[in-house]
């Protein structure tokens, strides 16, 4: 018996034999014009391509024709830029296969005998049609990173990544395009062959060299030789009692299991296709319920991912990891031929995040309870920094450090005290883009809420037996949370007088020349809300936002004056409408600068700026399943006083109000964020419609609905 499984062993592996019965192709098909999205995953490669074709409606940089190809391994792609030869408007799109019947299928070459590179070639093929001749005017190969320079990056490009370009004739009458990435072993191609009748692929020599197209149907492939990640399967991604999901959010699975992988879980495609530290966290913590657990599960996953990337020496968790080609495209500026992997440690809030989940598992559920001696002994593997350290060692590093950077504002509470983005920096929470913060350098989520929930869960790790080293943490970290959590809020809070405030509310409308109504006859009182973040005066930062989700998701509090008003005023904001509050026809806005001191912090917040008037899915969520949260304390024995009061059903209506724009706008939810037009009403908008920044079509974050449901209240 064990000779012949062995002896059959053998053979399998020595015939290259997969499994195609066990691991069948998964692909989904998502439509968001100017992009058509393709996914396919097996077991031999995971890619999305996406196809632009612009229309009328859509003329900026990101809506050039173009084919791109992302890959999950070495967060790569391979991306071409494509032209009308003469000067038109080009149209393309992706054909089903002839043999198939697919769009995509997987192409899987062998490694030639006695090559350094011994990975397979993998990737995908597909054919292609133009609808008037066409010039390839623009190759990027190599990693995502780099085509995000050149699409958000203002046309950034690497002379260093470009001019390693090779420009080839393909077959007879094909022409290729491929580079050796800076490892000088691992290259990605882009292949095109005419389908029969169509014109041969001419090569265009130059200063750039271009590939030139007739009209008609080309088949095109886009491979690369570097190691794949082990994708965990929709089954697999999912707890027992969610399997039931796979079949009843057949898409919505599909798309989560596309970004999680045995060793770490992915923020997105195609522009996030790597590990991001807050956007797995706050994932699993949203979708905690229906992730699988134990080992090689989703959870472990995350967290893994997290351990092995902290930072041994201080303690910080990795916000982005660098890896592959762009891992030693950076190592190369600074003089160092390495592709080993590296960190950007650059975010404050992320370090919170990780005992909250830590907590969540380890302590509070039976599965992590036992697993948690054999996790926590393993040894990192990932940086080479890491190397052997283990798991315990790094966890505790964190919590140290949370430990330290928290405890002067207990001794004295002083905006001084705060914690405040890191020196240079002009990001550090999850509105990291230039201006998400509105200049402001303390931010509202990481100080009221991020700091105490993760001192809380320290406390609770510590009294569970964690970080052995530091015994008095049991007290000390809940003595810490209690001040955190109690004395923080006020340094954020704005109150506008009513008659100050339509009057503010008024001059945005006119100076921003919204076309929608004002909605001031909505406010009937003083306006109040906690400020996006203290700016350099330690003055709060006067923009409504959606922030507040975050304590209500994560805390529960016991001043019962201060929850009170906390709920009071969130719940206001999602009853008022938008540019009074945050509710509109597309959701909540993440930010509304009507009350803002200037027209120049005005200007920070349009539909076109990434963290603007704008709508972030997962900030839904986490506001939907926050407040489910709080209503939910009323049925505890020690409610909390709001629960007896008027106020009960004022924050149950803003539930259901909240529930019921998120159900208008199932259509968006699984994309990242969503922008708006005005036209008798608000209406749903790609962000790439506005701006240079594309919205990424999936987003881990935003597939939490899977798991965030409407509760009765
Ligand atoms: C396209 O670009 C032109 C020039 O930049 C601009 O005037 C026009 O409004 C744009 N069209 C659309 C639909 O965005
Ligand atoms: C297209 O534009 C290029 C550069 O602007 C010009 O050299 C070329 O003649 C144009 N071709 C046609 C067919 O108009
Ligand atoms: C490709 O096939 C799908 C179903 O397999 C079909 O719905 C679609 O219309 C086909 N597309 C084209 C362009 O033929
Ligand atoms: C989940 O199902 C698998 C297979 O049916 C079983 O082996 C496992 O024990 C179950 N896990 C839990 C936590 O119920
Ligand atoms: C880790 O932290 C130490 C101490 O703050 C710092 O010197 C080092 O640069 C950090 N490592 C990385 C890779 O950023
Ligand atoms: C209303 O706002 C005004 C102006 O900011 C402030 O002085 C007053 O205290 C607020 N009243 C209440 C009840 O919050
Ligand atoms: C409170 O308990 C009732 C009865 O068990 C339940 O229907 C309701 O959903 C609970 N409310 C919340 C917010 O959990
Ligand atoms: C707060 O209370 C709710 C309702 O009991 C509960 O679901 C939630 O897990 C609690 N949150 C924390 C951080 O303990």
């Amino acid at each position: 018996m064990a000779t012949l499984f062995v002896l059959w062993y053998l053979l399998a592996a020595s015939f290259g034999f997969t499994f195609a019965a066990d691991c069948p192709a998964s692909r989904l098909h998502i439509s968001e014009p100017p992009y058509d999205n393709y996914f396919l995953s097996d077991c031999i490669t995971s890619a999305h391509v996406i196809v632009t074709s612009p229309d009328a409606n859509t003329n900026n940089s990101n809506s050039k024709p173009r084919l791109l190809v992302a890959w999950p391994a070495g967060n790569s792609g391979a991306t071409a830029y494509f032209e009308a030869e003469n000067n038109g408007t080009l149209g393309l799109q992706l054909q089903n296969s002839t043999a198939d019947g697919q769009i995509l299928d997987t192409v899987n070459q062998p490694a030639a005998t006695g090559a350094k590179n011994q990975n397979p070639r993998v990737g995908v093929k597909g054919l292609v049609h133009f609808d008037t001749p066409a010039l390839l005017t623009l190759p990027i190969l190599g990693s995502i990173r780099s085509i995000r320079d050149y699409s958000e990056g203002g046309g950034i490009l690497s002379p260093d990544v470009q001019n390693a370009v090779v420009t080839e004739t393909f077959g007879d009458n094909g022409g290729q395009f491929s580079r050796t990435w800076f490892d000088g072993e691992t290259t990605t191609w882009i292949d095109f062959t005419p389908t029969s009748g169509v014109e041969a692929v001419q090569i265009i020599t130059g200063d750039k060299w271009m590939l030139r197209f007739g009209t008609g149907t080309y088949e095109f492939r886009a491979t690369f030789n570097y190691p794949q990640l082990v994708q965990l399967s929709p089954s697999e991604v999912l707890n027992n009692a969610s399997q039931a999901l796979v079949r009843e959010s057949a898409d919505l699975t599909k798309s989560l299991s596309f970004l999680s992988y045995s060793n770490k879980l992915l923020a997105g495609s195609w522009r996030f296709l790597t590990y991001f530290g807050r956007d797995s966290m706050l994932s699993a913590l949203l979708m905690q319920d229906i992730l699988s657990q134990g080992e090689g599960g989703a959870l472990e996953a995350v967290i893994g991912a997290v351990i092995e990337r902290i930072n041994k020496t201080d303690g910080t968790v990795c916000h982005e990891e660098n890896l592959g080609d762009y891992a030693a495209f950076l190592a190369r500026q600074d003089g160092i031929d390495s592709s080993a992997p590296s960190c950007d440690y650059k975010m404050i809030d992320t370090d919170f995040l990780f005992p909250i989940l830590m907590n969540n598992y380890f302590v509070n559920t039976d599965v992590g309870k036992d697993r948690a001696a054999l996790f926590f002994s393993r040894k990192a593997t990932f940086l080479e920094e890491n190397a052997g350290t283990a798991y315990s060692t790094l966890a505790e590093r964190t919590a140290e450090r949370i430990m330290s950077i928290t405890a002067p504002f207990v001794s004295s509470q002083v905006a001084s005290n705060l914690l405040h983005l890191k020196d240079g920096q002009t990001v550090g929470n999850w509105r990291d883009s230039g201006t998400g913060l509105g200049g402001g350098r303390i931010p509202y989520d990481v100080n009221t809420a991020l700091v105490p929930a993760g001192l809380r869960a320290i406390a609770s790790l510590s009294q569970a037996g964690y970080f052995s080293d530091h015994p008095d943490w049991a007290d000390t970290a809940a003595k810490y949370a209690q001040v955190w959590e109690d004395e923080t809020l006020q340094f954020f809070e704005v109150s506008v007088s009513s008659s100050e405030a339509k009057q503010l509310v008024q001059q945005y409308v006119s100076d921003a020349a919204l076309a929608g109504p004002s909605n001031t006859d909505q406010i009937s009182g003083n306006i109040t809300f906690y400020g996006l973040a203290l700016g350099t005066d330690d003055k709060p930062v006067r923009v409504m936002n959606t922030d507040d989700c975050f304590r209500h998701f994560l805390l529960n509090t016991t001043n019962q004056a201060q929850l009170s008003a906390f709920l009071e005023q969130t719940a206001d904001h999602i009853l008022q409408n938008f540019p009074v509050g945050l509710k509109t026809d597309v959701g909540l806005f993440v930010a509304n600068p009507a009350y803002a001191d200037s027209r120049s912090l005005q200007d920070q917040f349009k539909n076109s700026d990434y963290h603007g008037t704008v709508v972030w899915s997962w900030q839904l969520a986490m506001m939907a399943a926050g407040l489910g949260r709080q209503l939910a304390r009323c049925n505890c024995t020690s409610a909390p006083d709001f629960c007896g009061q008027k106020l009960r059903s004022k924050v149950g209506n803003a539930y259901e109000v909240l529930w019921e724009t998120i159900n208008e706008n199932r259509a968006q939810l699984s994309g990242e964020v969503w922008s708006w037009q005005y036209n008798n009403g608000y209406q749903p908008v790609p962000l790439s419609a506005f701006s240079t920044t594309e919205s990424d079509i999936i987003q881990l974050w935003s597939l939490t609905f899977l798991a965030v449901h409407q509760q009765d209240v």
